[in-house]
C-alpha cells in the first residue's frame, strides 16, 4: 500500500460525519508509526470487490486468495443449490464471504472454522446470518464440528488458505505480519504443508462423494501437496494463479 493511501485510509477513519477528528487522526497515526497493519487500525479490509471486518489479533486476507475464492465459487456453483462450502482456517472468513456475495445464500450451506475466537468474531460479521460459524482446532476437531452441523460426509467444498509458511521462512515475512499477526497464522510447518496434508488426509471422512478440496500454497509447494495427494489415491490437479506465486490445489473425493 503506498504512503497516499494509507494518509487517505487513516484520514477516513477519523472522519465521522464529514466532519475531522484530529485527536482520533492522532492517535491512528501513532499506531500506524508503532507498525500495526493500516486494516487492523481501520477494522477493515478491501477483499474481492467486498469490505471484510478484520482488527487486532488476526490474520488480514490476502488479494492473491481472491484465486481460491473464485475457483471455489465455480465449485460451489457447479453444486448448487445448497452445496455444502466449509472455510476451514477460516480466519475472517474471505472465501465463504465472496461464495455468499457472488452466488447469495441460497447457493451453499456456509461453515467456517477456525481454532481463534477474535477471528471468528470478524466471520460472523462477514458472512450472512444464517452460515455456522465454529471454533475447533483443524484437523483433529473438525469431524466433532462438521458432524455437530449435520454435514460431516457431506462437505462439497472445503476451501481453506490454510498456514502454509514453511517455520523457518516465517522471519522473512514483512515485520507487519510477524509482529501482529498470529504465529499459527503463518507456520506450516518444517516444508510448510503440515495443514495441507492434514486436510488432504481427512477429505474422505469429510467430503460428499464427488466433493472437492481446494487448498491454497505457493507454486513451489503445489508437486509435494499433489505427490501426497496421488499416495492417498485421490485425482489431483494444480490451478496457478497469473501473479506467478500462487497454487490451489485441487482434490476430488471418489464417487
Ligand atoms: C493463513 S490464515 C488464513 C485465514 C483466512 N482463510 C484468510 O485467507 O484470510 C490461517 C488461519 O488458520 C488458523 N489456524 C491455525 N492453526 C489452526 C488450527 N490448528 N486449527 C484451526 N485453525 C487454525 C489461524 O487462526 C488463521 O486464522
Amino acid at each position: 500500500m503506498f504512503a497516499d493511501d494509507e494518509a487517505r485510509i487513516l484520514t477516513e477513519a477519523a472522519t465521522r460525519d464529514g466532519v475531522l477528528d484530529p485527536e482520533l487522526l492522532d492517535s491512528l497515526v501513532r499506531r500506524r508509526e508503532r507498525g500495526e497493519p493500516p486494516e487492523h487500525i481501520v477494522g477493515g479490509v478491501e477483499f474481492a470487490g467486498l469490505r471484510l471486518s478484520v482488527g487486532p489479533g488476526v490474520f488480514i486476507p490476502r488479494r492473491r486468495s481472491a484465486f481460491l475464492a473464485g475457483l471455489a465459487v465455480e465449485a460451489v456453483e457447479t453444486r448448487a443449490p445448497r452445496a455444502v462450502l466449509v472455510e476451514a482456517f477460516c480466519g475472517v472468513a474471505p472465501i465463504a464471504a465472496v461464495v455468499a456475495a457472488r452466488l447469495g445464500t441460497s447457493a451453499a450451506r456456509l461453515v467456517a472454522v477456525d481454532h481463534r475466537a477474535e477471528a471468528l468474531t470478524h466471520a460472523r460479521i462477514n458472512l450472512p446470518a444464517d452460515a455456522l460459524v465454529m471454533r475447533a482446532v483443524v484437523p483433529d476437531g473438525l469431524s466433532t464440528v462438521l458432524d455437530d452441523a449435520g454435514v460431516l460426509g457431506s462437505v462439497d467444498v472445503l476451501a481453506a488458505v490454510a498456514p502454509y509458511v514453511p517455520t523457518a521462512s516465517r522471519a522473512l515475512l514483512p515485520a507487519e505480519a510477524v509482529d501482529h499477526e498470529p504465529a499459527d497464522s503463518h507456520d506450516g510447518g518444517q516444508d510448510g504443508l503440515d495443514a495441507v496434508r492434514g486436510l488432504l488426509a481427512g477429505a474422505r471422512r469429510w467430503g460428499a462423494p464427488g466433493g472437492v478440496v481446494l487448498c491454497e500454497c505457493h507454486r513451489g509447494q503445489a508437486p509435494a501437496a499433489q505427490a501426497f495427494a496421488a499416495d492417498l489415491g485421490f485425482g489431483c490437479r494444480v490451478h496457478h494463479s497469473d501473479d506467478g506465486q500462487t497454487a490451489v490445489v485441487e482434490v476430488l473425493v471418489p464417487r
